[in-house]
Parts: structure tokens; sequence; C-alpha cells
């Protein structure tokens, strides 16, 4: 670190949460990587420059697996570390190297593909549809319509969508959407609710995968316990595991860059009238760049999730020992000035544009391709059938989720007069 640099801004504040973008300038400029105590207490090294991110994220010598952590909060499970607490359903992608990676990632891309969710565009159209049909009907004539977009839009979308591609019958989808929402409420602070959800929904996987065994469908969970790769199988509990990482990965990711992404859109009312111009001419280009631009301008994944190193290493010019956690800071180098002109700036159109949105290397996003349809039918519905949809407060009275990882509004108040059917 450069001696003369004033003292590091604080992190993890509430300040911090609203906009931590100056801070994480600050640390890309002079600190770049940058070993910090998190507010669980576990020290961790922050990944801020682009450069650097993506080495760290391509770099095999950190694993995903937290049993490589060296720290005795660890075994006490005080980390918040989502791998610490050895439920069946944690030993999922997100938690394990190589060859274990290669041998589920392959079986899971054998089902999960990018023609399955090709075929779920009409469904996800529908869903979303209905969505807004909701929040209309409770406008029942007034001149002004008001909703909360993040539980009324935002949150139930992406549950219904990722529930109905597994094969989750309609009748049950309420109760993964109490579950989800309770992971998403109470994902960094009291465990005993979110320990509850989790053994429910491992419970209901286990008994749905048995009666997808006996009665296959269509759906993707067949298609996992269909999926073979040189006479290879899911076993039941590794298909609940990855029902379950498609689910937790899928959900509040999508929820966020529905809510960042409208907010940003109503704080840069240029962009979004280029946007509107041109779905109304029906040309979907600037929708297709203007989604990848919102996740690089203020991305659901703050943070890429832990990674700890195995052996040593020199990571931007510092040295971080074994054991150390490292964790790569998506949004700051999302904003790294070296890769990105003008990164402060949301350009829907902007060109060249390789964000960490979705990470980078052998863990790269799985569900991207869904991700990138619900994020582009959600923004594309909204703003045609709600044109003059507007922010219904002062942003200054929004508040963001804590946590460590994700990045979101707990509340996105809008209103609107006007609508189409
Ligand atoms: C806008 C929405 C989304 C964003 C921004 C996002 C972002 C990410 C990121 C950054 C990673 C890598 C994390 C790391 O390396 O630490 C990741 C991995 C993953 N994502 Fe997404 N994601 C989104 C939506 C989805 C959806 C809809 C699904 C599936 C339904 C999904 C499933 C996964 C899975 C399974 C992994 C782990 C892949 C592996 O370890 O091989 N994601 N995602």
């Amino acid at each position: 670190m450069n001696d003369a640099a004033p003292e590091p801004p604080e992190l993890f504040t509430w300040e911090f949460a609203t906009d931590p973008y100056p801070a994480y300038a600050w640390l890309r400029e002079h600190a770049p990587v940058h070993r910090t105590r998190l507010p669980s207490g576990v020290e961790a090294w922050l990944v801020t420059r682009y450069g650097d991110a993506r080495q760290a994220l391509a770099d095999q010598r950190l694993s995903k697996n937290p049993a490589h952590h060296d720290e005795p909060a660890h075994a006490k499970g005080k980390t918040g570390i989502p791998g610490e607490r050895k439920a069946e359903l944690m030993t999922h992608l997100l938690n394990i190297d190589p060859p274990d990676h290669t041998r589920l990632r392959r079986l899971v891309s054998k089902a999960f593909t990018p023609r399955r969710v090709a075929e779920f565009a009409p469904r996800v159209q529908e869903l979303t549809g209905r969505l807004i049909d909701t929040i209309v009907a409770k406008q029942d004539g007034a001149a002004q319509g008001e909703a909360d977009l993040i539980h009324e839009f935002a949150f139930p979308l992406p549950i219904y969508a990722i529930c109905d591609m597994l094969g989750v019958p309609p009748e049950d989808q309420d109760d993964f959407r109490d579950w989800a929402g309770m992971m998403i409420r109470h994902g960094g602070g009291p465990r005993g609710g979110v320990a509850r959800s989790v053994k429910k929904m491992r419970g209901y996987l286990a008994e749905l995968i048995h009666r997808k065994r006996e009665a296959p469908g269509d759906d993707l969970i067949s298609g996992l316990i269909k999926a073979s790769d040189h006479g290879e199988h899911l076993t039941e509990n590794e298909a609940a595991a990855m029902a379950f990482i498609l689910l937790f990965a899928g959900f509040e990711t999508t929820v966020n860059l529905i809510g960042n992404g409208v907010y940003a859109l109503l704080r840069h009312p240029e962009q979004r009238a280029r946007l509107q111009a041109s779905l109304a001419a029906g040309d979907s280009t600037l929708l297709e760049t203007g989604v990848e631009e919102l996740l690089r301008f203020d991305g659901p994944v703050e943070l890429a999730t832990w990674r700890f190193a195995t052996e040593p290493l020199t990571l931007g010019g510092q040295d971080i020992g074994v054991g150390d956690p490292v964790l790569v800071v998506l949004a700051a180098a999302d904003r790294d000035p070296d890769r990105f002109p003008g990164p402060d700036v949301l350009d829907l159109a902007r060109r060249d544009n390789q964000h960490l949105g979705y990470g980078h290397g052998i863990h790269y996003c799985l569900g991207a391709p869904l991700a990138r349809l619900e994020g582009q039918t959600a923004l594309a519905t909204l703003l045609t059938r709600l044109p003059d949809l507007q922010l219904a407060v002062d942003p200054s009275e929004l508040r963001w989720r804590g946590g460590l990882i994700m990045r979101g509004l707990r509340t996105l108040p809008v209103r609107f007069t006007s609508q189409t059917s």
C-alpha cells in the first residue's frame, strides 16, 4: 500500500451499502488487494482491479472448498461462509473444485441447456405479464397506481420461473416462495429460520426427485435425473443439491438484476427514454446491450463467492498465505477505468463490455442465459406496459439489503399513471 495515501475508507457501513463505489475507487487506486476484517470478524483479502479480479477468478490455487479456510471460527460455524454448515445441500458447484466440479457441471449442463432456456421464453413472458396485470388491477380505476416493484414484481418472477422450469407443481410454488423469502430476508442474519427453510426445502426436493424418478416429465429435475456422462449419473443427493443451487443462485441474483436495473433506469431518464424508443420501434439491440450494461453498472453480485488459497501466491503484488480467504469484488472490477472508459457512466449502448457480473473461469454463471431472458423480458415488458413509471420516494429513502455477497434494494416504491395492455 502507498504510505502517502490517506486511511482506507470505512467499509460495510450503512453509507457504504448505499453507495460503495467511491470506497471501491479508493481501494482500486491505493490498495487493490486489501486485507480487511469483515463484519463477521473473519479477515479476508478484497480484490478490486479488473485484471487481478479476472486472474483470481480463474486461479486454480484458489479453492472453493471452505475446508481450506484456515480459521478457528470456521469450525464453530460463525464466519457466515455457507459451506461451513455441512448440510448435504451445501455440497454444490460453488463449494467444490475439479475434478468433482468438472463432473457435476458436465452433468448439469446436459440438462440445463441454452435450448431449454430458449424454449422457456413464452412462459417467462406470460409470468411477467401476469405480475404486471396484478399490479395494474390494484390501481382499480384510480388516477395513479402504486407498487413496490421488489415485492410485487422482481421477487416473484424468478422464483416462479425457476420452480416452473424445475418442475415444482403450481400448488407447491408458494411454499417455495416462502422458504426463498426467508433466505433472502435473513441470509446474513438469524440462522434458525433459514436453517428450517433449508431443511424443509431439502425434504421437499428429496420427495420431488423420488416422484420424478417414478414418473419423469420434460422438466429440469427429470432432466437432471436422466443426465448421464460416460455412464455416470447424479446421485439423489447430488440432484437435490443441484436443484437447490439452481434455486439459490438463480433467485436473489435475478431479483437484484431487475431491482437494481429498474432503479438505474429511473435515475437516468435519458437512457431510459432511448430504451423505450428503441423498444417501441421493435428493436431489441439496445435492450440486449442495456441489460449487460446494467449488470456492469450496478450488478446483483457485489462480491464473488468465497475462495481460499491452497498454496502461497502473489496477487496484484500482494502475498497471500495458505488458507487465507479471497473475495473478488466484481462491483469494483466492473468500474475499473483501466478496463471501461467512463466507468461511472451508464451507457446502455456500451460495446466491448466484458463485465464480470456473471463471474469468469470454471465457475462462470451456469444460469446466465436464463438470467438474460428474465432480465430482458422483465425490463422490456415493464417499460412498455407502464411507460411513465416513476420513483415514488426520494432515493435517499431507499434501503439496501445487508449481506456480503449480494447487492439489492429492500423495496422499490414506484408510481405510474398510464398503462397499456
Ligand atoms: C442476473 C442474474 C445472475 C447473476 C448476476 C449471476 C451471477 C453469478 C456469478 C457471479 C457466479 C460466479 C460466482 C463465483 O465464481 O464466485 C454465478 C455462478 C452460478 N450461477 Fe449465476 N447469476 C445469475 C443468475 C443465475 C440463474 C438464473 C441461475 C440458475 C437458475 C444461476 C446459477 C448459477 C450457478 C449454478 C452457478 C455456479 C456455477 C459453478 O460453480 O460452476 N445464476 N452466478
